[in-house]
């Protein structure tokens, strides 16, 4: 039996506006989460577009059901992040055309390549979450304290349960396909699509918010951009439009805890992966805790604020 729980969220991202910029003290992230958001729309709904694909084939119940409680999930976390990218969109119009493009991505895997590809995109992406997630989480205190808490409950939220689901594709994909050979063989091409769709939505976020609310060049995580813009600027009468300054979220982080994450994204992609024998963020299990005990996770660091209040 799986024990995931479907759990349903409010965010109140109708209550007043969803800034851009939702941790001040650092743009790159703010910019780089949003990016994530985008992204999370378009491949959540291939996910549950998949999984109702796959279910037929599935013979055994046990993953029938894991199946189905995962499908659930990700529908969640899909319907939360457009309540988040919708409020954006409230402030930035542009961005509807970003997200259809993003979406747009997404919808071509699904009727362009075969259900096999698409477990694979899903059980190799998936796999590196808990080592990517685990870093942000571990960091939460620069990354995700000092922010808007509705947007950093979200992603608390969503990667705590990419945790907590992080063995389903795998799972699902060795049970209808079950080929280490085909999932290591098609990964340069699902890294490269997950790559241009963030390219995507990070040249939306240039375009379509103006520079002085999101305080930096929302590119500046590529290092091939970084490069080429460093060098136009070096050249005399350049046309090179100057997108703001190309800090990145995680420069203040332990070297050694990126080096960690690393690694584990590099295991994630190796045969026998299994992510049960991950080492787990701390703020997990809190997390799951707390949820359990009642307390308000969609406000994650006000909660407790609020309930004095009401007192
Ligand atoms: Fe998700
Ligand atoms: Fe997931």
């Amino acid at each position: 039996m799986t024990d995931l729980i479907v759990r349903k969220m409010n965010f109140a991202f109708e209550d007043y506006d969803v800034p851009f910029l939702w941790n001040e003290e650092n743009p790159a992230f703010s910019s780089m989460a949003n990016a994530v958001s985008f992204l999370a729309i378009g491949f959540e709904k291939m996910i549950v577009k998949m999984i109702l694909q796959t279910k037929p084939l599935i013979t055994d119940p046990e993953v029938a059901e894991e199946a189905d409680a995962f499908m659930r999930q990700e529908g969640q976390h899909s319907a939360a992040h457009r309540q988040h990218v919708r409020g954006l969109i409230r402030s930035y119009p542009g961005l509807q055309e970003t997200l259809d493009l993003v979406i747009g991505e997404f919808d071509r895997l699904t009727a362009e390549t075969p259900l096999k590809y698409r477990l694979a995109y899903t059980a190799d992406l998936e796999a590196t979450f808990t080592s990517v997630f685990k870093l942000m989480l571990d960091n939460e205190a620069s990354l995700f304290r000092p922010g808007d808490d509705r947007v950093a409950s979200l992603f608390i939220w969503h990667f705590v349960e990419e945790v907590e689901h992080r063995s389903s594709a795998l799972i699902i994909f060795e049970s209808v396909v079950g080929s280490d050979l085909y999932r290591m063989r098609v990964a340069p091409s699902i890294f490269k699509h997950v790559m241009k769709v963030i390219r995507i939505a990070c040249a939306g976020f240039n375009e379509h918010v103006p520079l002085e609310d999101r305080k930096s060049d929302a590119m500046a995580m590529f290092a091939s951009y970084r490069n080429k813009q460093k060098l136009m600027s070096l050249l005399p009468g350049s046309r090179a439009r100057d997108n703001g300054p190309m800090p990145r979220a995680f420069d203040h982080l332990p070297l050694g805890e990126q080096l960690v994450a690393l690694k584990g994204i590099i295991r994630s992609q190796l045969p026998k992966h299994d992510p049960a024998h991950e080492t787990l963020p701390a703020l997990a299990d809190v997390w799951f805790r707390r949820y359990e005990s009642g307390y308000d996770v969609s406000h994650w660091y006000t909660a407790d604020t609020i309930a004095t209040e009401v007192k």
